[in-house]
């Protein structure tokens, strides 16, 4: 099955689809057009042999970095470049990400500035990178002082979901996946939030129609949100429900130490947490939520390390921030997200503390 982003002339498509790495779709794509392929030690020995099987001939380079996101930095930027570089690869050249959403992220930045910006393809392996990141052409890197505050926009030429990767997907790994999955129900698709309820056992044991499905809904919302906004001057920042709150804590506890998915889950509780005690948000709703996230095996507190000023100093810093003013996504109803600039800080703090364990 395959979904368009809707950009203009840089529209691409979204192939979900079983065993779609080893199919022609990338021979016709990327004929005659040197490539360089990016990965990490732990996806390389399980898809690379498949990936070299479906390209139109040998890529140029390979880049195997550590596994991470420890390693989301600018050093592994330089390493992907040298190897470009060092092989000769031009502004018609192509790079291939073959991993989650880390090596995503990177290498969509890197594609961004090499030579002021080449093609890339996302090959998303991980259930987090194939409902989210690799959709939507945000890239970059982490800095010591925030998370993903070095980046660009920069749009993939095409997106190869193959659901058969997820068959070696650790089982910590799919529930943060499925975190950015309920994130849709949540913000947009009340009925999307519903079928999870009732689905999310089978997606737990990664029934294929299940995971296909949801997949698919989730590329389907995220595509029609960025093709309204690709640059996040509007709408699209309801795509980060929950990730204010997260950030702080994938910060604070060391990146690669919460998986971001579960960060996220956590964020998500606080957010809804606060739409509730504003008086947004029906009180069930929090509830549902928790259930839901509970039932995907997905935290709902914050470590006992974090104290309400990690928390506000990540939001000082955050992206989404106008004239210093703290933006936050909130829920109006089920399905529903609102962006609000306009919240009482001592409720927000008060909502922090108790979701802290
Ligand atoms: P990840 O890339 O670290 O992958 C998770 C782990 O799974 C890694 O150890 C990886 O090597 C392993 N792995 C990947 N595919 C596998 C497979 N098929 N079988 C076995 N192991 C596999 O993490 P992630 O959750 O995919 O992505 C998280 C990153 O994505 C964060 O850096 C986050 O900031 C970023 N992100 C970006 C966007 C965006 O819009 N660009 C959106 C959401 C998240
Ligand atoms: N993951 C948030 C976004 O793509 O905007």
């Amino acid at each position: 099955m395959q979904i368009t982003v809707d950009l203009g002339e840089r529209s691409y498509p979204i192939i979900i689809e079983h065993a779609c790495l080893t199919s022609n779709y990338l021979k016709e794509l990327l004929v005659g057009r040197k490539i360089c392929v990016v990965t990490n030690e732990t996806v390389g020995p399980l898809y690379l042999n498949d990936l070299l099987t479906a390209l139109p001939h040998e890529p140029a380079c390979i880049v195997e970095l550590p596994d991470g996101e420890q390693f989301k930095h600018m050093a592994s930027i330089e390493k992907i470049f040298d190897a470009a570089l060092e092989n000769k690869l031009n502004r018609k050249s192509v790079m291939i990400a073959l991993g989650g959403g880390v090596i995503g992220d990177m290498t969509g930045f890197a594609a961004a500035c090499y030579q002021r910006g080449i093609d890339f393809v996302q090959v998303p392996t991980t259930v987090l990178s194939q409902v989210d990141s690799s959709v939507g052409g945000k890239t970059g890197v982490n800095h010591l002082l925030g998370k993903n505050m070095i980046g660009a926009f920069h749009q993939p030429i095409a997106v190869l979901i193959d659901t058969n990767t997820l068959k070696t997907l650790p089982n910590r790994e799919l529930a943060a996946g499925i975190a950015e999955i309920i994130k849709y129900g949540l913000i947009v698709d009340d009925g999307f939030f519903e079928w999870l309820e009732v689905n999310i056992e089978a997606l737990n044991d990664k029934d294929d129609d299940a995971l296909t499905y949801a997949i698919k809904r989730s590329c389907e919302l995220k595509a029609q949100i960025v093709a309204e906004d690709e640059k996040e001057n509007g709408i699209r920042a309801i795509l980060n429900l929950g990730h204010t709150f997260g950030h702080a804590i994938e910060a604070k506890m060391g990146y690669g130490q919460w998986l971001h998915g579960e960060a996220v889950a956590v964020g998500m509780v606080m957010a809804v947490d606060l739409s509730v005690r504003m008086g947004l948000l029906d009180a069930e709703i929090l509830k549902r939520t928790c259930h839901l996230l509970e039932a995907a095996n997905l935290p709902l507190v914050a470590p006992t390390e974090m104290t309400v000023e990690d928390f506000l100093a990540a939001m000082a810093v955050d992206k989404k921030n106008i004239d210093d003013r703290i933006r936050l996504v909130l829920l109006e109803k089920l399905g529903k997200a609102c962006i609000s600039d306009d919240h009482d800080m001592s409720l927000m703090k008060l909502v922090i503390e108790e979701n802290i364990a």
